[in-house]
């Protein structure tokens, strides 16, 4: 893993405790100049993802990306959302907690819907109206420290179809210092995830490396 100084804004996004107060404020400043900081450290998270929900298509989706429904958790500007458009996806919806982030994606034209104020560590996310509807949800540069729990996972996994996919990053250096596998461990014992694949210390952002995890929803 790199090392960054205090002030860098990766460095201050992993301090942010997972308080959604914070995580709103930190993110409203850096809305403006998000994609051009990161685009400066190579950030590939969300290509990598666009091109896994491409490959979880073509492998065992059986039908036309035209048809498949995506929901982009964590969406921030729109990164992710572009990538999937460009990889073919029409539909593709989007939340975010910080509302800064979601208005930028608006500009993107890539997503159908947009919610902002969602909380994945919140008991309920009130996503509940759109329970069991996606066919593919991504989730990029989310997982990562200082934002979500491991348990937020769970809220990924209601927003699925039975049978539908899951396509998360975990930042190594939140891999290391979290119980993410542990949570996936007990996903999977309780019946309702089976782990695909993982793409292991792939390209994330500048030096840093994350694993990209492929889950079904059970059950099939
Ligand atoms: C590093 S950015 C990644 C954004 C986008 N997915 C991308 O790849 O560019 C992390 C995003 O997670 C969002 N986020 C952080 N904590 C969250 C939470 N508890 N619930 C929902 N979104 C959260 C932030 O607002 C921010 O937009």
């Amino acid at each position: 893993m790199s090392s960054r100084p205090p002030d860098d804004p990766v460095a201050k996004a992993l301090a942010l405790d997972g308080d959604a107060d914070r995580i709103k404020d930190f993110y409203g400043d850096w809305a403006r100049s998000y994609d051009d900081d990161v685009a400066s450290e190579d950030y590939r998270a969300p290509e990598i993802i666009a091109s896994l929900a491409r490959l979880v298509q073509l492998s065992w989706l059986g039908k036309a990306r035209a048809d498949i429904r995506l929901m982009d958790a964590g969406c921030g500007t729109g990164l992710a959302g572009i990538a999937l458009r460009s990889a073919g996806f029409p539909h593709v919806d989007g939340f975010d907690i910080a509302p800064a982030m979601t208005a930028k994606a608006e500009k993107t034209g890539a997503y159908g819907r947009l919610l902002a104020e969602i909380d994945l560590n919140a008991d309920d996310a009130g996503l509940g109206a759109l329970h069991g509807t996606y066919d593919i949800v991504t989730c990029a540069g989310v997982f990562t420290l200082g934002h979500v729990a491991p348990e937020g996972l769970r809220h990924l996994f209601a927003l699925s179809r039975d049978g539908g996919f899951v396509i998360v990053s975990t930042r190594e250096s939140y891999l290391n210092s979290s119980d993410f596998r542990g949570y996936v461990r007990q996903m999977e014992r309780a019946g309702e995830a089976s782990l695909i694949f993982t793409l292991p210390y792939a390209s994330y952002v500048g030096d840093d490396r994350a694993d990209y995890w492929v889950f079904r929803k059970l059950p099939i």
